[in-house]
């Protein structure tokens, strides 16, 4: 009886819009769902002239609503799934299931159920053609769909608006389910792609999404990047990136391929993170998992790892108050110099400590030096007897050699990781238009400047480019000024240009940690011997300012007892 009464109550609706229809300019005859052999589509019938035939009929409808009358599909759909999706999809119910009936190309366009017969349609399609409209059975590509959208879900989410406060044009089935025809009017098409609202600056997904920081980020008020918003890294159907429905198939794509590339819009990332040496964003794919314990989690690295796509901002950009982040940084977890997790880190080595401290994504530290370790963290921390000063101030009061006129250092000075590490090209080390950030280098380590270890070398300035960034190769180099030295002699340069000795045979570019044997006598002053070129036994004795060395390695070096006072 129900059933009935209810096909009743539709019809009448149904021909009660109908008429409302046919004064209404918005109107299904102007769209693609205008199916009949006068429709404006290219797909449509034959010699058919009945348009609501192809979905509804008063006669003949099968047992769904509303008066449907297609022979509904049975495949099994691919569902979508993501490490981060709180509602658990089954397969596709309601009003999604009509929609089905055409765009998963299972069933004929004119097929309709109820005994009736097959409609013919024009150049003998039959399915719904290969292409966009498409979907396919794979809905894993495709926005969730048929899941429940309520205030549990919303609890569980706090990048979701309450559904309580959806604007109108959004419908939930029933009061509570997403279905297409949350995002699609079938009848109507004033937007395009018979959508409910415009897609234009995201109106559409910010009706339900609200992503922390997203009105303020770059991606949302860049020119060339408003208009579009959510779709310049999203697509809601046939994402060539599944999960989380990504325009690149491969993480790092959803970035570089459109944007930061030498001809996108974006500054290019593609050129240094292809560089010999460089942060593999290619070593893995499908690894990384929003809010993963990194000390866990397997070795990977990724431009979400360092940058939040939804939040990322030019606020005091580039990098320039040490240890703070700037807007390109904010958003993303880090681990402290404590060796806690937290969720936005505040400091740019929070964010490295992730991957170089407690787990072991670097595996082996090249040059060995007699106090070694992969764990940046201990090689930087503020007890230890000296450090370059990324995680505090640095512990010399006295360091001549820098540079306050050229590069504003002082002992009072604290710099980035990222002073050191960055690409050869950037701004930031030349002045010139390069990207900054360590993506990538010409020089082992993705050092930002030539920086020769690995022999000894006769002297000259760009072999140690990358300190006199900061030190003054002069100040080192000139007796009375530099503390590295005895009497009328400079032993720097005795060692550096007498005897070709690179600076990183005598110091550590991070710092010694006391953790595991650093001393205020042996590894004041960054003092930390590369094993390639000093046996085990040599000593630094800073209180004595002298040096004890025994056989070595090398060439060139004698061995025996120095003093430099
Ligand atoms: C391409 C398929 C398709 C065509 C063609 C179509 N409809 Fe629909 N119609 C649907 C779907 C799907 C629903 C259920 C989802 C919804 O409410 O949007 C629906 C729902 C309805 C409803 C119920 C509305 C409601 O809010 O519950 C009415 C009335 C209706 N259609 C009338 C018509 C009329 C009249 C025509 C012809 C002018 C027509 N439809 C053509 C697919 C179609
Ligand atoms: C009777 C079959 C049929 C049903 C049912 C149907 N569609 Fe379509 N739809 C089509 C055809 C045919 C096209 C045109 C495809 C083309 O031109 O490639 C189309 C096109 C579309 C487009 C693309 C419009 C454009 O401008 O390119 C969207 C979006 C769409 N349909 C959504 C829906 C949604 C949502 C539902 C369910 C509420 C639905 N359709 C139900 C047949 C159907
Ligand atoms: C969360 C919103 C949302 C949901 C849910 C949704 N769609 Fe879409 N759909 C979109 C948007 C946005 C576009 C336009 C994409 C574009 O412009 O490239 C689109 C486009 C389409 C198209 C055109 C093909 C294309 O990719 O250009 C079809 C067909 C379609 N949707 C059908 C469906 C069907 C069928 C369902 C349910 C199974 C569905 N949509 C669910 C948002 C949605
Ligand atoms: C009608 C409301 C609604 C609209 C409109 C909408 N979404 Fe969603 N979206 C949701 C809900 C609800 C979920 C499921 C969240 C969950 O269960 O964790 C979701 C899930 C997603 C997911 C997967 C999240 C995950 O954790 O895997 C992405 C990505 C997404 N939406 C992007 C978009 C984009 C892009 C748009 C605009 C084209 C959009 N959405 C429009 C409601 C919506
Ligand atoms: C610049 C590219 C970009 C833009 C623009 C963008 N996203 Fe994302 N989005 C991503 C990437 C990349 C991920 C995957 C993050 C990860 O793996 O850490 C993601 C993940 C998501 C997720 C699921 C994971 C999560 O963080 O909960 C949702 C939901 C989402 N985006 C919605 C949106 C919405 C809505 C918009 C527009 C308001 C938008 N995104 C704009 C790149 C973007
Ligand atoms: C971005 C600027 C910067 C760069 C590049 C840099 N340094 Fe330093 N360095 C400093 C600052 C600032 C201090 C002062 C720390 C202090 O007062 O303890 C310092 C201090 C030192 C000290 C003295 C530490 C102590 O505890 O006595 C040594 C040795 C040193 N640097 C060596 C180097 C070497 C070798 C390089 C090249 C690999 C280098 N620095 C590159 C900024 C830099
Ligand atoms: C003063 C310059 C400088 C600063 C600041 C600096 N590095 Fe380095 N880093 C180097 C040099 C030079 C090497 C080459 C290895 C060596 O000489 O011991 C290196 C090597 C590395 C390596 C390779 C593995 C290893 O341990 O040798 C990693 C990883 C690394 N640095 C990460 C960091 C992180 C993370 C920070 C900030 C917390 C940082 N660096 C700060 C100069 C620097
Ligand atoms: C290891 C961490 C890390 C990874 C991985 C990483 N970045 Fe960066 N990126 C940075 C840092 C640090 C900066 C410098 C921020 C500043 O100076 O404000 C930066 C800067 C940038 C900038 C601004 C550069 C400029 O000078 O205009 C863009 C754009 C960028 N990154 C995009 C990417 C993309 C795309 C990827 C993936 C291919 C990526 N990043 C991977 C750390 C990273
Ligand atoms: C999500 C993980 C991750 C984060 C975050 C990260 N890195 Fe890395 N880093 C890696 C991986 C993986 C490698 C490649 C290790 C290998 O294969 O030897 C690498 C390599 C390096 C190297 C070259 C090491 C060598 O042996 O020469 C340096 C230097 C470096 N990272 C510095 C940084 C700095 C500085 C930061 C913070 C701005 C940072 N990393 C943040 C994962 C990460
Ligand atoms: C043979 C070992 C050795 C070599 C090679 C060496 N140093 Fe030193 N350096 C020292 C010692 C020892 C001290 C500590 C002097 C003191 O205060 O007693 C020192 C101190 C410093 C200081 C802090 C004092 C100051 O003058 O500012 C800086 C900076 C420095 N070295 C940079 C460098 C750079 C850059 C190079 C390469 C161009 C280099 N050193 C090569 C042994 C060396």
């Amino acid at each position: 009886m129900l059933t009935i009464n209810k096909k009743i109550v539709c019809l009448v609706c149904l021909l009660g819009l109908l008429f409302c229809w046919t004064c209404s300019s918005a109107n299904i005859l102007t769209t693609k769902h205008n199916l009949s052999v006068e429709g404006v589509g290219s797909i449509r019938a034959d010699s058919e002239n009945r348009v609501c035939i192809f979905c509804h009929t008063p006669h003949h409808a099968t047992s769904v609503d509303p008066l449907w009358s297609r022979t509904m599909s049975s495949a099994v759909y691919n569902l979508y799934g993501s490490t981060t999706l709180v509602a658990q999809p089954g397969q596709p119910t309601g009003t999604s299931r009509l929609c089905l009936s055409c765009h998963d190309g299972t069933i004929a366009i004119g097929m309709l159920g109820g005994g009736s017969e097959m409609i013919d349609m024009a150049g003998g399609i039959s399915t719904l053609p290969l292409g966009a409209s498409h979907l396919e059975t794979d809905l894993s590509d495709d926005h969730p769909i048929s899941i429940a959208y309520d205030s549990n879900l919303v609890m569980l989410r706090d990048d979701l608006i309450d559904p309580m406060s959806l604007p109108n044009e959004i419908r939930l089935e029933n009061g509570g389910l997403l279905q297409c025809t949350s995002c699609h009017n079938p009848h109507k098409d004033p937007h395009g792609m018979f959508l409910v609202l415009s897609q234009q600056f995201s109106a559409l997904c910010l009706a339900c999404h609200d992503e922390a920081g997203w009105s303020v980020s770059t991606h949302a008020t860049e020119v060339s990047l408003a208009d579009s918003g959510c779709q310049n890294c999203h697509q809601s159907h046939a994402a060539p990136g599944p999960q989380h429905l990504l325009k690149g198939a491969l993480e790092e794509q959803t970035c570089i391929s459109s944007c930061h590339n030498s001809a996108g819009s974006g500054s290019d990332i593609q050129t240094p993170i292809n560089e010999f040496y460089r942060h593999p964003v290619e070593y893995a794919n499908g690894v990384h998992v929003v809010g993963e314990d990194p000390d866990t989690a397997e070795k990977h690295v990724e431009c979400v790892d360092c940058h939040s796509p939804h939040r990322v901002n030019h606020a005091n950009a580039p990098l320039d108050s040490a240890p703070e982040i700037s807007g390109r940084l904010t958003g993303v977890s880090g681990i402290t110099a404590e060796g806690l997790f937290v969720n936005e880190a505040s400091y740019e080595y929070e964010i490295c400590y992730k991957c170089h401290a407690g787990n072991d994504f670097v595996g082996q530290v090249t040059p060995l030096r007699i106090i070694s370790t992969t764990n940046e963290s201990l090689r930087f921390d503020s007890g230890n007897p000296s450090f370059h000063p990324v995680e505090a101030k640095g512990k010399n009061l006295n360091v001549p050699s820098l540079r306050p006129e050229y590069a504003s250092y002082t002992e009072d000075s604290q710099i980035y990781c990222s002073d050191c590490h960055g690409s050869e090209s950037s701004n930031k080390a030349t002045g010139g238009t390069g990207a900054d950030g360590p993506h990538g280098s010409i020089y082992p380590h993705i050092l930002i400047a030539q920086y020769e270890q690995d022999r000894l070398i006769p002297y000259a300035f760009s072999n140690y480019a990358l300190c006199f960034r900061c030190h003054d190769p002069d100040a080192l180099f000139t007796p009375g000024v530099t503390t590295f030295g005895k009497g009328v002699n400079s032993s720097h340069r005795t060692h550096v240009i007498g005897f070709d000795i690179p600076c990183s045979v005598c110091h550590d570019p991070h710092g010694v940690p006391s953790d595991l044997g650093g001393n205020e006598i042996n590894n004041l002053h960054l003092i930390n011997f590369d094993l390639r070129f000093m046996d085990a036994d040599a000593v630094y004795n800073s209180a004595d300012k002298s040096c004890t060395v025994s056989c070595h390695n090398q060439g060139g070096m004698t061995p025996g007892y120095h003093s430099y006072k």
